[in-house]
């Protein structure tokens, strides 16, 4: 789907520049005109970005000032706080810190390398799902830092979202260190998202999402650009951290459960924690939106939303029948269909939205507590270390 924002030429004008010529002298006018445009439609009711000059002397912000979206008071100012959501929640991220290195990956190895350790399908659960989120998390954090940062005009979310964005690099991480702790072939797994047809699917669905956000004359501001946002919000949140992440989750915490592949199991379990976080906060931005412009959510917007959400509930199925195409573990694809379903329902519920799938039940309530976790207890007892604070540096 291609937007109109107004400008005939905008989707040729982002593209990237492919050669080294140098512009023609036509190029910087074009830029200017662009630029100037762009200014115009900002000002119609875009929000600020925090690149203003700095107004010596203004009058000093007041909470009722604060806005999710499209908001004019001053961006760098961290206080006074108006969203207390958002500002625990970053608390909340901080205080669950963890690192890959922390945890043991020698019994992983062992059982990785002997031919008898684990089935061909379990090493293709594993492969794949290493395969999908190595570069699902970057794109994840694509769409924070390069399209929807810029949009959300609050200082209290900006903090949460740099917050999560060092988190999504953390998740990143550690699926490399899996990877190179396996000797897998890192090629394999970082091109699946280019050579497996289901997960460059789930992929595709989501990128659509940032390419139309990072148009540099995207704005805020107007009713279709802000339910175009919070469709981008949406998309992340609910359906790539709410939705396309599950399957990959329970098959990882599966094994786990069974005492195999216990590092890779527990990596994956923080992060399902920080995710179901993401996906919280997420939740909560959305639906201050929501309260705070409640002329975006109308019937259509809301079918269109409810559509994207049942997509995606096929796209996550068609990611379980190539991950899993044989039940293992105690999990088959019909057990996917219905937890699908569930999450789905749920999803839709957290946002107001009607269920689309009437009795779903959930098959695997184990996950609940896995997304329970304490940073300093966890299932497998293995050992948080401690990070260097300021009283254990060294200034010698
Ligand atoms: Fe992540
Ligand atoms: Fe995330």
């Amino acid at each position: 789907m291609v937007l109109d924002f107004g400008d005939a030429t905008s989707t040729q004008s982002v593209q990237p520049q492919t050669s080294f010529a140098p512009p023609t002298p036509a190029a910087p006018m074009a830029g200017q005109a662009r630029a100037a445009a762009a200014a115009v439609e900002h000002d119609q009711g875009a929000g600020v970005t925090g690149l203003e000059e700095i107004n010596f002397n203004a009058s000093r912000i007041k909470v009722d000032d604060k806005r999710i979206i499209n908001c004019r008071a001053d961006l760098n100012q961290l206080v006074p706080f108006k969203y207390e959501w958002a500002w625990q929640k970053y608390l909340d991220a901080c205080a669950n810190h963890w690192m890959p290195q922390e945890v043991s990956m020698s019994r992983d190895i062992e059982l990785w390398k002997n031919p008898n350790g684990l089935s061909d399908d379990e090493r293709m659960i594993i492969k794949r799902n290493l395969g999908f989120f190595s570069t699902a998390d970057s794109l994840v954090a694509n769409n924070l830092v390069l399209a929807i940062y810029r949009h959300i005009t609050n200082p209290e979310c900006r903090q949460y979202l740099l917050r999560q964005a060092f988190e999504e690099a953390i998740h990143t991480h550690a699926y490399q260190y899996v990877i190179e702790s396996l000797g897998l072939d890192e090629g394999e797994i970082f091109n699946m998202y280019r050579e497996v047809p289901a997960i460059h699917d789930k992929d595709v669905f989501e990128l659509q999402f940032t390419q139309e956000l990072s148009d540099p004359n995207f704005h805020t501001g107007t009713e279709a650009t802000d339910r175009r946002f919070l469709r981008n919000l949406i998309g992340y949140y609910i359906i790539m951290e709410g939705l396309f992440f599950y399957v990959g989750f329970v098959q990882m915490l599966s094994f786990g459960r069974q005492n195999k592949m216990t590092g890779a199991s527990e990596q994956f379990q923080y992060i399902l924690r920080d995710e179901s976080m993401h996906l919280n906060f997420g939740i909560d931005m959305i639906n201050q939106i929501k309260v705070e412009n409640p002329h975006l959510w109308t019937p259509d917007f809301q079918q269109e939303i409810i559509d994207l959400v049942k997509e995606g509930v096929e796209l996550e199925y068609r990611y379980a029948v190539d991950t899993m195409p044989r039940g293992v573990l105690g999990l088959n694809v019909d057990m996917f269909s219905e937890y699908l379903h569930f999450v789905a329902n749920r999803r839709l519920r957290q946002i107001g939205l009607p269920e689309q799938f009437p009795g779903a039940k959930n098959p695997f309530p184990w996950m609940s507590e896995m997304i329970d976790l304490k940073k300093e207890k966890n299932f497998f007892e293995t050992r948080v270390i401690d990070y260097q604070t300021g009283g254990a540096l060294s200034w010698e």
